[in-house]
């Protein structure tokens, strides 16, 4: 049943277009900026969660990598292939339907994965744990899984700042698990290495979630996704380690 919700969530989403992944355009830009940073030129891709497929499709046209993009929702997927025929990388991108934490039997090897705020929508960690599984075997050795997240610990850190200042605790949406950053470090064995943990987000969550909020309260203003505040934090380097969504590099060993 709650499964049956989530995919209407998504399904319905679609339609928004651009920011059918997130209303948060600029972490989607923050998230896209770190991706595209990692990935080489002309790499195989397997984009978990895709949605409306931007960032596997900014990777064909940006870096002519090609690949395939995953998701359970046939709305984004249908969007995600109508913009890659609009943006001439269809024949670089393929677009197929599987619900997490199964993956299709017949997947290739990957040079790459990626997800971003995909595993968080499985229903606890045993589930979180079994995609992680079944991504990591797509992977060719030596491949690596970018594991663009939203994890338990460092929401709690900002939720500690929001205290401070007389804010409201902010809770995870209804239809999301959030990642343990205890379990997710024990997912690493001999094959699958946790490489690099980076809380490439605090900077803006600092900003926008703790100072930008506490402004808007005091002045009884409705937040805006695309305030100045939050625009500036998109120029600057990332400080701390704050915010729920970071990226774990995972390399599969053989
Ligand atoms: C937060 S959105 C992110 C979409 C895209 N990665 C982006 O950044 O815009 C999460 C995506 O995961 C998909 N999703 C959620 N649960 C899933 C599951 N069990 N199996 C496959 N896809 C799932 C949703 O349909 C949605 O497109």
């Amino acid at each position: 049943m709650i499964a049956e919700s989530k995919l209407q969530f998504w399904n319905t989403r679609a339609a928004i277009g651009r920011n059918a992944g997130s209303n948060d355009f600029i972490l989607k830009q923050l998230e896209q900026q770190q991706i595209l940073a990692q990935i080489p030129e002309n790499s195989r891709v397997l984009d978990i969660g895709c949605g409306n497929g931007e960032t596997l499709i900014r990777l064909a046209t940006e870096k002519a990598c090609e690949g395939t993009g995953i998701d359970f929702s046939p709305e984004m997927l249908k969007s995600a292939a109508s913009t890659a025929r609009e943006t001439g990388c269809a024949e670089r991108t393929e677009f197929r339907e599987a619900c997490l934490p199964e993956l299709p039997q017949d997947l290739e090897q990957y040079d790459y994965a990626v997800s971003e705020r995909c595993l968080i929508n499985l229903a606890d960690h045993n589930e979180q744990q079994a995609a992680f599984r079944n991504i990591m075997h797509c992977l060719k050795p030596g491949g690596r899984y970018l594991m663009v997240e939203s994890f338990k610990q460092g929401l709690e850190r900002s939720n500690e700042l929001r205290q401070c200042l007389d804010l409201e605790p902010i809770d995870p949406p209804w239809h999301n698990c959030f990642i343990d950053e205890e379990i997710a470090a024990s997912w690493a064995d001999e094959n699958f290495v946790l490489e690099e943990t980076l809380p490439f987000t605090s900077t803006y969550h600092f900003l926008s979630r703790v100072i930008y909020a506490r402004l808007g309260a005091t002045a009884g203003e409705e937040l805006q996704y695309d305030s100045e505040i939050n625009q500036l934090a998109l120029k600057l380097p990332a400080i701390g380690d704050l915010g729920p969504v970071r990226m774990w590099t995972w390399r599969r060993t053989r």
